[in-house]
């Protein structure tokens, strides 16, 4: 597989054409953004940790029956994925009050819903993201409905397997952010990342963070919660 040009360049990874023009080349960055990209950093090994977190737990979800782009890790920050293009939504599931639903809805963080809840927000820097409904979805043509149901469900069945998955891990999945993508032929995979850039991670007991709000925050510790959440995923992802 050769890597030919760059395609596109977003906050934290970069895309590449390879040779299979039904193929991608993703290589994940050490840089953290926040707010927008109003926050800039580095996150020292965080584009490591990311690529082999997302892939691993990638893996998780095509066992579980869940369609990704995932084809094979090639190296420390670089993955071979399935070439799609973006339905530009962000999809936001909810198990735990925390970030934008605590400041929203004026309440504390840390309630725990009895059901998980989804939100969209429309991927558009330009905008800041604003959330949107299904209905505001399909009017901007951002989606079918048909393509909307199928994105929830999958959705719903990520939470499943990744609530399960780190709750063995001793940590609770406080909320995620997934995007979705569209192969040649219209099929609807995961797309993406899941890592600590786009999870709220908590430890069970301790409720310590082990994600990117110790960054966007300035709680400091940030690389040391990265490290640790990724020890925990190898010690209980055998495969
Ligand atoms: P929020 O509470 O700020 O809306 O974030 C919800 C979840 O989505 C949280 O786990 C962080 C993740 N997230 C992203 O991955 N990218 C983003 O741009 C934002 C705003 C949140
Ligand atoms: N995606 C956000 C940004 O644009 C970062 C975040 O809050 O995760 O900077």
């Amino acid at each position: 597989m050769q890597k030919l040009e760059q395609v596109y360049e977003g906050k934290a990874k970069k895309v590449f054409r390879t040779d299979d023009p039904e193929r991608f080349i993703v290589d994940y960055k050490d840089d953290a953004t926040a707010f927008n990209g109003a926050k800039e950093g580095t996150i020292v090994g965080k584009g490591v940790i990311n690529n082999q977190m997302t892939n691993r737990l990638m893996v998780r979800m095509e066992k579980a029956g869940i369609p990704t782009h995932y084809v094979q890790e090639l190296s420390e920050r670089e993955t071979l994925v399935k070439k799609v293009s973006i339905v530009p939504l962000e999809v936001i599931i909810r198990n735990i009050s925390a970030g934008h639903f605590a400041s929203r809805y004026g309440v504390e963080e840390g309630i725990v819903f009895d059901a998980p809840t989804i939100e969209f927000s429309y991927k558009c820097d330009e905008l800041d993201d604003p959330l949107l409904n299904a209905y505001h979805a399909v009017a901007l043509k951002l989606a079918t409905w048909e393509e909307i149901e199928t994105i929830k469900k999958y959705a719903f069945a990520v939470n499943d397997v990744l609530k399960a998955f780190w709750a063995e891990c001793g940590v609770t999945l406080v909320d995620f952010k997934l995007e979705f993508g569209k192969l040649s032929d219209g099929t609807i995979v995961l797309a993406d990342e899941i890592s600590p850039d786009t999870c709220r991670l908590w430890d069970a007991k301790t409720h310590e963070k082990l994600d990117k709000d110790r960054f966007r925050r300035d709680m400091g510790g940030v690389e040391d919660a990265y490290a640790e959440i990724m020890k925990r995923l190898l010690a209980h992802d055998a495969d």
